[in-house]
């Protein structure tokens, strides 16, 4: 039978332009759709926008339109950002559509018929930003915790949905199915707001206030509150309930958010889902926010990103490398266009595009750019171990993408970058090139490294598919051919030797930081004074001062200690480093980083803690900067 996989986004609301935040969603979208795709999965990718509600009808009066025409004008803008940033979404859904709207009222005529809708008068505090009520206790000093707004008094009467018929279900079914919603953190939030009582939840909007909306079916004068409508768009697009997708795809989606909309998808969602008789979804995958200086970029905030500028400043894959490399799906991250730039020079332009453009360059230097052919009796004492590591990294790779941890696979596909620099410096071809005798030997060298390469341009395809495909063509791969199957991966040796491969080209320019940019803010007029330079001393002075490198193996903060963080590392012997760095680097961007150590610092006691040497960094106004190596080394190796 077909593998099938059905991955869809929030449908964003159009009372604003998409900024960071929805490229974010939607990439992560199409980075697990291609995923799939490369398991032999047949994948569908579900996105689109939210478009009835008070909200968007505030905003087109703002611009002076009618909501039909304001919608329709920013619907478009979604619409045509996606292909720009090599989203391939298999639809588009608007809440508009017609056979989205149709669906709605069937759905909410089946809840009602079934009993679970009835009539009240509510009175209470609703916050017109999220469209809907809020309790006390949800309030933080009185205002709407997402807003910043006080919420107004509303009395009407209104439709309810009852939900809190569901509430022992839904609990059971949280803590019964495993990832139902994760990572973990959100599923104990989840059961978090199912220790209270759960509220009904009032599903209507009398039209004498809001016009802009589905009628309810069974009362024509009231429209749909919005979250009904919009969470309906998952089935409906499908063709819900008859349509031949929604049987293929429906049992196996999963739904991605931010956890900004985690009550509405981990609780009314299932339980609108089970009352009307339809199968609840398989995984709710939770994000964290993109922030700007510690707050949440939004629209109600203005301070947004726009994706096309980084794009077009920073190209298109790196600006998708940095969104999925940077953030721990799951936790919040801080956009600063200098780690954008970091990522770009350290992790593509160096680790990924030096080792390319070197095993091309060697290839066209020592073998005229042609495949060459092998010899069974010396692969194996040239090998030293990458077919396994390969196989270890495919492996690692495929566990990481399945379970949503996007930025530990690509640190997984990094760590085989990483092996496959130093299969170079170990094997050294240039030198196996100067004698006949190694000729053979050099031939399974590159060999073995374009097979890597091969494997790793697969694994990028997620990620950079544009760069993926750029890699194949060099490598000589039918650019015809699903390269990328992970079956293929798994195959070592497929490439054909003979094969004349074209001349090496450069993945990924260096990029200058962004305020060196002519376009940007003029970097300041003085030239930052540093200190003097110190007075003279001896080579032996110097060699008194024992520098090693030492791999950090594991980091983690201080609990109260805002600057430092506490650091085991590697050079030879494992040593505890208490280091003042905790406000430029992350903790688990650290892990597996190779550091530059004063090993033979007296211990000093920073926190609490005995600090046992001191890393070396560049100290400037932005803070402390790790000296770092060009190359991975053997932890403990000397500095001179
Ligand atoms: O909530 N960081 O639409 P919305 C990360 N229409 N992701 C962010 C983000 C940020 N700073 N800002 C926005 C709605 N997002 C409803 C959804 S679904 C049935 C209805 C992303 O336009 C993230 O995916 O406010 C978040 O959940 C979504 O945009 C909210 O989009
Ligand atoms: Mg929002």
């Amino acid at each position: 039978m077909t593998r099938r996989f059905y991955v869809t986004t929030p449908i964003y609301y159009v009372n604003a332009r998409p900024h960071l935040g929805h490229a974010y969603t939607t990439i992560v979208a199409d980075v697990a759709a291609r995923f799939n795709t490369m398991r032999g999965s047949q994948a569908y990718f579900l996105t689109g926008t939210d478009e009835h509600g008070d909200k968007v009808v505030r905003a087109a009066k703002k611009e002076n339109m009618t909501p039909r025409e304001y919608v329709d004008t920013i619907s478009q803008l979604f619409r045509d950002l996606w292909p720009e940033l090599s989203v391939n979404n298999s639809a588009f859904i608007r809440t508009t559509d017609p056979s989205h709207m149709a669906v709605v009222e069937q759905v909410l005529q089946k809840i009602y018929d079934a009993g679970d809708i009835y009539f009240a008068e509510y009175e209470g505090q609703y916050c017109f930003g999220c469209e809907r009520f809020y309790t006390d206790r949800e309030l933080v000093q009185g205002k709407c915790p997402d807003h910043e707004t006080a919420p107004e008094i509303i009395k009407e009467s209104n439709y309810f949905f009852k939900m809190s018929r569901y509430q022992d279900w839904l609990i059971d079914h949280i803590r019964n199915t495993p990832d139902f919603i994760r990572p973990e953190r959100y599923k104990n939030e989840a059961l978090a707001f199912l220790k209270e009582p759960l509220e009904d939840l009032c599903i209507s909007r009398p039209k004498t206030r809001l016009k802009w909306g589905i009628t309810l079916p069974f009362d024509r004068d009231y429209v749909t509150y919005v979250w009904f409508d919009a969470l309906l768009n998952y089935v409906s697009a499908l063709g819900y309930p008859e349509g031949e997708k929604y049987q293929n795809y429906w049992p196996v989606v999963q739904h991605i958010v931010a956890k900004d909309i985690l009550k509405p998808h981990g609780i009314y969602w299932p339980i609108m889902l089970k009352a009307a008789g339809i199968p609840v979804y398989r995984h709710l995958n939770v994000h964290g926010y993109w922030n700007i200086e510690q707050s949440k970029m939004s629209k109600s905030l203005g301070n947004v990103v726009e994706p096309l500028e980084l794009k077009n400043i920073y190209g298109l894959d790196a600006f998708r490398f940095f969104l999925i490399r940077d953030m721990a799906f799951g936790l919040d991250s801080s956009f600063s266009e200098d780690s954008l730039v970091q990522r770009i020079n350290s992790d593509l332009a160096n680790d990924l595009g030096n080792l390319f453009s070197r095993v091309v360059s060697m290839l066209h230097k020592y073998c005229q750019g042609i495949v060459p052919e092998i010899e069974p009796a010396v692969e194996q004492e040239c090998e030293f171990g990458l077919e396994a590591d390969a196989r270890n990294a495919i492996a690692d790779y495929e566990d990481l993408m399945e379970s949503f941890q996007f930025h530990n696979s690509l640190r997984a596909v990094w760590k085989f970058i990483g092996r496959m620099n130093k299969y170079v410096d170990v094997t050294a071809p240039w030198e196996l090139a100067k004698k006949k005798s190694s000729r053979k030997s050099l031939a399974v060298v590159l060999y073995n490294l374009l097979e890597g390469l091969r494997i790793i341009s697969g694994l990028i395809y997620p990620v950079m598919p544009d760069t993926a495909a750029k890699m194949q063509k060099h490598l000589g791969l039918d650019p015809q051919e699903p390269f990328y199957l992970l079956d293929r991966l798994k195959t070592w040796k497929t490439i054909k030797p003979g094969t004349q491969l074209p001349k090496s080209t450069v993945l990924f320019p260096r990029v200058e930081p962004a305020e060196k940019k002519g376009n940007q803010a003029a970097a300041p007029e003085k030239s930052t004074r540093h200190p003097e330079i110190k007075p003279e001393i001896t080579i032996e002075q110097f060699s008194a001062v024992d520098l090693r490198v030492a791999t950090v193996v594991q980091a983690e903060k201080i609990p109260r200690a805002k600057k430092v963080l506490k650091l085991e590392v590697d050079l030879g012997q494992k040593r505890i480093i208490v280091a003042g760095i905790a406000e430029k680097y992350a903790p688990e961007e650290l892990v597996g980083k190779q550091v530059i150590v004063v090993a033979n610092l007296k211990p000093a006691k920073l926190m609490g803690i005995v600090s046992n040497g001191m890393l070396v960094a560049a100290v400037d106004k932005s803070g402390p900067t790790l000296a770092t190596l060009d190359q991975p080394v053997e932890p403990g190796t000397p500095l001179r």
